[in-house]
């Protein structure tokens, strides 16, 4: 398969070229560079610098280079930067992924996946939460990603585009050559990785959630299974396969499983062999105690399960990238 990833300079979408290519696939990176990792190994893949959001740009890539499929992995992800400036958020997710989806249509190119979230659900009622619970999101970053799910849906009814939208939980770890390194970094597993190594120490965000150690739970995923997910997605969108067509088919990706900020920092030192300094801070607006993904949808339509998504794994593998140096 001949295969446009968008983003494809950034975490997820470095990690997944690197994996689609091993598979044999023949990869085309679509990024902007506006948060890319500089030093991303796209050794396997043609990389093309630009914007998704240009649609006779995007249209005429998707010609020239003869793509079959889409993985959209580009975005503005940043959910604090979302809350301050709503109008980047909605003008490059929204009307951006809409010019994507235009350009699909305009060179025929009928097959997405899209890069979702959990922000989708907001502050959800239960967990482990399942596809069909109310998409309520909390901050304009969750609600672009809402807009651009519905949107890709009614593409799908109205003009027979064929989509699947992976709503990641909370993604960590690193793949063998790829890993995770955001400016600012919002996220616990590599903070505790710096803060082991020197950098400032990690702020523990609240403590008296109403949860056993008073410390927020989530649910953590290793970005290959997601790499191996995005593979069965794209898998899932050919012309004739039930699963996708008619309408879009949304799957949660995570572990199933929930872990405190508090357990992962307790493994995160065991695994890493030193101290995580660490200072204690006030609850972030918007964070809910518990988010923790039912997986079954994942399991049934796509034969899909998190192989390496155990927290020694993931903090493993994102060290050992950190250690090598890697940029
Ligand atoms: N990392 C997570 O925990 C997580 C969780 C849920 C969802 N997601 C989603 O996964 C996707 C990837 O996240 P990530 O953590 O790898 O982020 P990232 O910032 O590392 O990667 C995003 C990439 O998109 C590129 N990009 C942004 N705007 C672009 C544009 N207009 N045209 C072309 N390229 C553009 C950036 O330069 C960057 O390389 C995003 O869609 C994000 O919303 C990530």
């Amino acid at each position: 398969m001949r295969i446009l990833v968008t983003g494809g300079a950034g975490y997820v979408g470095s990690v997944s070229v690197e994996h689609l290519a091993a598979a044999g696939h023949d990869v085309v990176v679509l990024d902007s560079y506006a948060t890319a990792r500089p030093g991303a190994n796209l050794a396997g893949a043609a990389v093309v610098e630009g914007t998704y959001t240009d649609r006779a740009a995007v249209a005429a890539l998707l010609r020239e280079q003869r793509i079959d499929a889409v993985l959209h992995c580009g975005a503005r992800s940043l959910v604090g930067e979302s809350i301050r400036e709503p109008a980047l958020y909605f003008r490059e997710n929204v009307a951006g992924g809409i010019a994507l989806l235009e350009a699909m249509r305009d060179a025929g190119v009928e097959r997405l996946v899209i890069s979702s979230t959990a922000a989708v659900y907001g502050v959800p009622a239960s967990t482990p939460i399942p596809e069909d619970a109310p998409l309520r999101p909390i901050n304009p970053y969750g609600e672009s990603k809402r807009s651009l799910e519905a949107t890709a849906d009614w593409f799908a009814v109205a003009y027979g585009l064929r989509a699947v939208s992976l709503r990641y939980f909370n993604v960590a770890g690193a793949g063998p050559t790829n890993g995770e390194r955001h400016e600012p970094e919002t996220h616990l597993i590599p903070n505790a990785i710096r803060a082991a190594a020197g950098g400032p120490p990690l702020t523990v965000f609240g403590s008296d959630y109403p949860t056993p150690d008073g410390t927020p739970i989530r649910d953590y995923v290793h970005v290959l299974d997601l790499a191996e997910a995005h593979r069965l997605a794209l898998e899932a969108t050919a012309p004739g396969d039930a699963r996708s067509g008619g309408h879009l088919l949304a799957c949660n990706l995570g572990s199933g499983v929930g872990y405190s900020v508090r357990q992962v920092l307790v493994e995160a030192e065991r695994v890493i062999g030193r101290p995580i300094p660490q200072t204690a801070g006030q609850r972030r607006a918007g964070d809910p105690p518990t988010l923790v993904a039912d997986i079954t949808r994942a399991r049934d339509a796509l034969g899909w399960g998190p192989a390496r998504s155990s927290l020694e794994e993931m903090i493993g593998s994102a060290w050992a990238w950190w250690s090598a140096g890697r940029e």
